[in-house]
């Protein structure tokens, strides 16, 4: 099965956690697309969206569906979004389409964080993947050097200015033993807006293709 049809047999399986009058929240990227297509067919039964990016937030509106200020609305039931990588413990690296600052606040704020991916994009540790760092645009050198300094190789993502008029680091090459600490380093640094560790709080679920993995528990 290819990669897109995984990505549509996931969103597919995630509309069934839909229920009449949410206000869904909604992530963003390819998978994702799936997705919002997906409720629109059902948008008649649902209050309306969260949306975490401009992106997501066109395709909701072109298909009528209303789109909701988070501070309007309040904590969340439900929070539908695709990840770049998952371990087994439903850690994530996200932000590869640059919306992770407003994913992040989004899944805080729900109660179940549904997380829709194809195959490839499982692995046993995380970091195969760039990790993405949102910055304030006068802290870019400044977070760079410290990334360095914890053995990370940042490569600014020029050209993108994420949704809040930041700017993207992309860190490779991190040998990620502990996804949480790092979060939370990553977290300190001054300029930092938002790191695509998705580790202290993960996904809730997380499913791929059709099906809904198990979650592996530390031991
Ligand atoms: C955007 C994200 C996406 O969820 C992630 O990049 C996966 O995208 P896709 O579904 O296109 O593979 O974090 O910031």
């Amino acid at each position: 099965m290819s990669r897109d049809e995984q990505k549509k047999l996931a969103a597919e399986k995630a509309l069934e956690y839909v229920e009449d009058g949410m206000v869904v929240g909604v992530g963003t990227g390819s998978t994702v697309a799936f997705f919002i297509d997906g409720l629109a067919r059902m948008k008649n039964r649902i209050e309306g969206a969260v949306s975490s990016s401009e992106q997501s937030t066109r395709q909701l509106e072109s298909h009528g569906i209303p789109v909701f200020d988070l501070n309007a609305v309040g904590p969340l039931k439900l929070y539908v979004d695709g990840a770049d990588e998952c371990d087994p413990y439903n850690r994530l690296i996200k932000g590869g389409g640059a919306a992770l600052t407003r994913e992040k606040i989004i899944a805080q704020a729900s109660d179940r964080f549904i997380c829709i991916i194809d195959a490839a994009k499982q692995v046993e540790h995380l970091g195969e993947f760039p990790v993405p760092v949102e910055v304030i645009p006068m802290a870019r050198s400044l977070v760079a050097r410290a990334i360095a300094k914890m053995d990370g190789h940042p490569i600014w993502r020029e050209n993108v200015v994420t949704d809040n008029g930041n700017w993207i680091l992309d860190v490779h090459h991190w040998r990620i033993a502990d996804p949480v600490g790092l979060e939370a380093k990553l977290n300190q640094i001054p300029g930092v807006v938002t790191c695509g560790l998705f580790a202290a709080r993960g996904a809730d679920e997380v499913i791929i293709g059709g099906k809904v993995r198990p979650i592996r528990r530390p031991a």
